[in-house]
C-alpha cells in the first residue's frame, strides 16, 4: 500500500504525525502534491473543536497550492507536474446553487480541508473540475493565499462597493488586513480600520488602512470626522462578535450597509430597529467563501502583485512542528499567517 506524511488531527488540540494510505485518486480527481499550506482561523476553530469535531479523526489544510502527480481516468485537460490551487467548495455541480456560484447553499456542499481530508499532508486529493491552473513564476506562499484572497474577493462583490465610498473594517486579523488591500484596489476611500491590538492595526496601516483607531471609546467620534460627520458608506465586520454589531450600525451613514462576514457561534442573533432601517434605507448582507469565479479572480489578483504579501509569507514551518504552528498563531499578533511545507 502506497502511504504518505499527514499531520492527523485526531482529537481536539492534538496532531498526530502519521503514516496515513494515499488519498483515494476517483476516476474524476486529481492526486496534487502538496507545496505549501497556509493555517487560517476556521483551522484553529477546528484545531480547538469548536466546528467540525464530528469529523475527526481529519487531515485539515484548505489554503494550498500544489503540483498534479496523478491523474483519474476520466480527467482531460490537465498533466502531471502542472501547478495549481483549488476551489475547496465542492458542491453536486448542477442544482440551483450550484449554477449561481452559491455553492455552499447545495445540499451536497462540502469543503476540502474542513469536511474532508485536506492538505496538512504531502498529498491531497481533488476533484478535477474543482482544480485552477498556476502560473509556475509566483512563489508557493503567494499561490497559497488564493483561498483567503478570494473570500475577501466575494466579500467586496457581495457588499457592491465602489469608487470612493467610506469603509470601516472592524478587526484587523489576517482576513480583516486582506480586506483592507481589497478595499484598497477598489477605489474605497478613506479606510478606517478598528483593531485592539497595537501591531495589527500597524500592519493594516501599512498595508493601506488610511486611519486606524485602537482607542475604543474614539471610534465614533474618528469615524464620523472623517466621513463628513455622516458615518461610513460600508462596515465590514470581520472579527465575529454579535455585539459589534451594533457599533458597526451605529458607524454607518442613513443609506449605508453592514457587511456580515466574521464568524459567529450558530445561535449567535443580532437586534436591528426595523423601522429605522427602513426610514434610513440601511441595509445588512453576509458573504462567505470565495468559490468559483472569486477563486480565479483572487489568482489573477495574487498573481498580478496586488497585495502586499510580506507578513504572510514570513513564517515557513514543516509538517512536523504543525503543533507548535498552532501555539504560534495564538500567541504572536504581529504573525498574520503560518504556512506549512510538508514535502
Ligand atoms: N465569511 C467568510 O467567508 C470568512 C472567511 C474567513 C474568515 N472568516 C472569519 O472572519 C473573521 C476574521 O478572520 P481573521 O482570521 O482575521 O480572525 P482573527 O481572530 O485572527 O482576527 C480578529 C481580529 O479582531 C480583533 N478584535 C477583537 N475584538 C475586537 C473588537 N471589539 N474591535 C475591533 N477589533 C477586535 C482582534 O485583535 C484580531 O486582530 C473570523 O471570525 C473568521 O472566522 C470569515
Ligand atoms: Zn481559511
Ligand atoms: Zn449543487
Amino acid at each position: 500500500m502506497e502511504t504518505m506524511r499527514a499531520a492527523v488531527l485526531v482529537a481536539p488540540q492534538t496532531f498526530e504525525l502519521r503514516d496515513v494510505p494515499l488519498p483515494q485518486v476517483g476516476i474524476d480527481d486529481v492526486l496534487v502534491k502538496v507545496d505549501r499550506c497556509g493555517i487560517c482561523g476556521t483551522d484553529l476553530h477546528i484545531f480547538e473543536g469548536h466546528y467540525a469535531a464530528d469529523r475527526l479523526p481529519l487531515i485539515p489544510g484548505h489554503e494550498f497550492t500544489g503540483t498534479i502527480a496523478r491523474l483519474g481516468e476520466h480527467v482531460s485537460g490537465l498533466r502531471v507536474g502542472q501547478r495549481v490551487v483549488a476551489d475547496i467548495n465542492v458542491g453536486c455541480g448542477h442544482c440551483f446553487y450550484c449554477r449561481r456560484n452559491e455553492v455552499l447553499n447545495c445540499s451536497a456542499a462540502s469543503q476540502i480541508g474542513i469536511h474532508r481530508n485536506g492538505a496538512f499532508a504531502e498529498y491531497v486529493s481533488v476533484p478535477a473540475r474543482q482544480i485552477i491552473e498556476a502560473p509556475t513564476h509566483v512563489a508557493a506562499e503567494v499561490l497559497a493565499l488564493t483561498e483567503p484572497v478570494s473570500c475577501v474577493v466575494r466579500a467586496a462583490r457581495r457588499m457592491r462597493v465602489s469608487l470612493g465610498q467610506s469603509v470601516v473594517v472592524l478587526g484587523a486579523g489576517p482576513i480583516g488586513n486582506l480586506h483592507v488591500q481589497m478595499m484598497r484596489l477598489v477605489g474605497a476611500a478613506p479606510i478606517i480600520v478598528v483593531e485592539l491590538s497595537p501591531e495589527r492595526a500597524k500592519l493594516a496601516a501599512k498595508v493601506g488602512a488610511d486611519v486606524v483607531v485602537t482607542d475604543q471609546d474614539r471610534v465614533q467620534e474618528i469615524v464620523r470626522a472623517h466621513t463628513g460627520g455622516r458615518g461610513a458608506d460600508i462596515v465590514i465586520e470581520s472579527v465575529g462578535v454579535p455585539a459589534l454589531y451594533a457599533r458597526a450600525f451605529d458607524l454607518i451613514r442613513p443609506g449605508g450597509h453592514v457587511a456580515a462576514f466574521g464568524i459567529t457561534p450558530p445561535e449567535a442573533v443580532v437586534s436591528v430597529g426595523i423601522c429605522d432601517m427602513i426610514l434610513k434605507e440601511t441595509s445588512m448582507g453576509g458573504s462567505v467563501a470565495g468559490m468559483g469565479e472569486d477563486v480565479h479572480d483572487a489568482l489573477t489578483l495574487l498573481v498580478h502583485d496586488r497585495f502586499h504579501v510580506t507578513p504572510f509569507v514570513s513564517n515557513v514551518v514543516r509538517l512536523a512542528d504543525i503543533q507548535n504552528a498552532f501555539a504560534t498563531i495564538k500567541a504572536r499578533p504581529d504573525v498574520l499567517k503560518v504556512q506549512i511545507a510538508p514535502g
